[in-house]
């Protein structure tokens, strides 16, 4: 592909071109998506070869309301119940439904499927406008820190993807995955909507997926979201030459320091993550020191992120 793409594409150019089967990169409140006909195998195929993302990793379908969310899935009691806290930051992994009009490389083969409401309204009106559900993973390549912003897009592809702009992302984190199955509910993966508000409306506790569980998140690989530079975790203090991630207060303002939140909050932290990792990783550093995250609400998404970014690389 060309880098043709120097500024973001209109509504109507977004919409012909997903309903071309083509793929547009879209907001949504958690961080911006590849999107493409979730229907087409043409255009899922596009969103793989775009992002170089492995085949056996499966998409999440997105939905502009619950009439089109159930064509694809079938919802238990349980199931029901979680959509309340849709539209938003959750994607309900379910059994796929049997005539659901989808690709069948957006599941990889898998007999569930991923289905998320977004809450920005763009994104909904996009999905509306094309009258397709949309298979989207983040608008990143494979591995790299999921953008939160449309110039973002623009960079980590250079130019060579349309991107609709819906301004910075609003939780700034990717949706929390809920696997559903009967009456069962596991966490897949961390993310912009806490455990506790899942379990505050459910009256239980949420357990975390084990690695090897039949319905793990193919996607959860250990190395993700990786930066250029290294980070280092837990840091109360920055040594010579690095840049310097803190958090609630910091301890000096000289060189490469961004705050996630000097009030200590954890949902402005989330909605600063993205940027500020992509921040940091453009100035010229080896290692970015990163201040101890609480674990509590949206912490345990944000620690999550951060252990993968930290992860060593293959
Ligand atoms: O917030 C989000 O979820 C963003 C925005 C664009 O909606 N999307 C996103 O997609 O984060 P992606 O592809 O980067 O991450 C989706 C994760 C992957 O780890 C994938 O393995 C998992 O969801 N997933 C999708 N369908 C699944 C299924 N049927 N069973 C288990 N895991 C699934
Ligand atoms: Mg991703």
């Amino acid at each position: 592909m060309q880098a043709e793409f120097s500024s973001p594409v209109d509504f109507d150019q977004a919409v012909t071109l997903l309903s071309a089967g083509e793929v547009c990169a879209f907001p949504t409140e958690t961080v911006y998506g590849l999107g493409g006909d979730a229907t087409s195998s043409g255009a899922v195929l596009k969103i793989y070869e775009t992002k170089g993302r492995p085949r056996f990793n499966p998409l999440i379908v997105h939905c502009a309301d619950l009439d089109m969310a159930r064509t694809l899935a079938e919802f238990s009691e349980t199931a029901e119940r979680l959509t309340s806290l849709w539209p938003g930051p959750l994607t309900l992994v379910l059994p796929c439904a049997a005539a659901a009009p989808i690709s069948d490389l957006v599941t990889a083969g898998l007999p569930t499927i991923g289905v998320r409401i977004p809450a920005h309204p763009l994104a909904r009106d996009l999905i509306k406008a094309v009258g397709k559900p949309l298979a989207a993973p983040s608008a990143n390549p494979s591995g790299r820190i999921s953008p939160t912003t449309a110039e973002q897009v623009l960079n980590l592809f250079q130019g060579r993807v349309p991107v609709l702009d819906g301004g910075p992302c609003a939780t700034g984190l990717e949706s929390t995955i809920l696997a559903v199955i009967g009456d069962g509910v596991r966490q897949l993966r961390a993310g912009g909507l806490a455990r506790k508000d899942v379990e505050d409306l459910l009256g239980r506790s949420v357990s975390l997926a084990e690695t090897g569980d039949p319905v793990a998140a193919p996607g959860m690989m250990m190395s993700h979201y990786a930066p250029r530079a290294r980070l280092r975790l837990l840091a109360t203090g920055r040594n010579t030459g690095e840049a310097y991630l803190g958090f609630g207060q910091m301890m000096d303002s000289t060189g490469h320091n961004l705050n996630l939140s000097t009030a200590g909050d954890l949902r402005e932290a989330a909605r600063n993550l993205f940027s500020s990792l992509h921040q940091l990783d453009r100035a010229d550093v080896d290692v970015i020191a990163v201040a101890p995250i609480p674990e509590t609400g949206l912490g345990e998404a944000i620690n999550d992120r951060l252990r993968r970014a930290a992860a060593p690389r293959e």
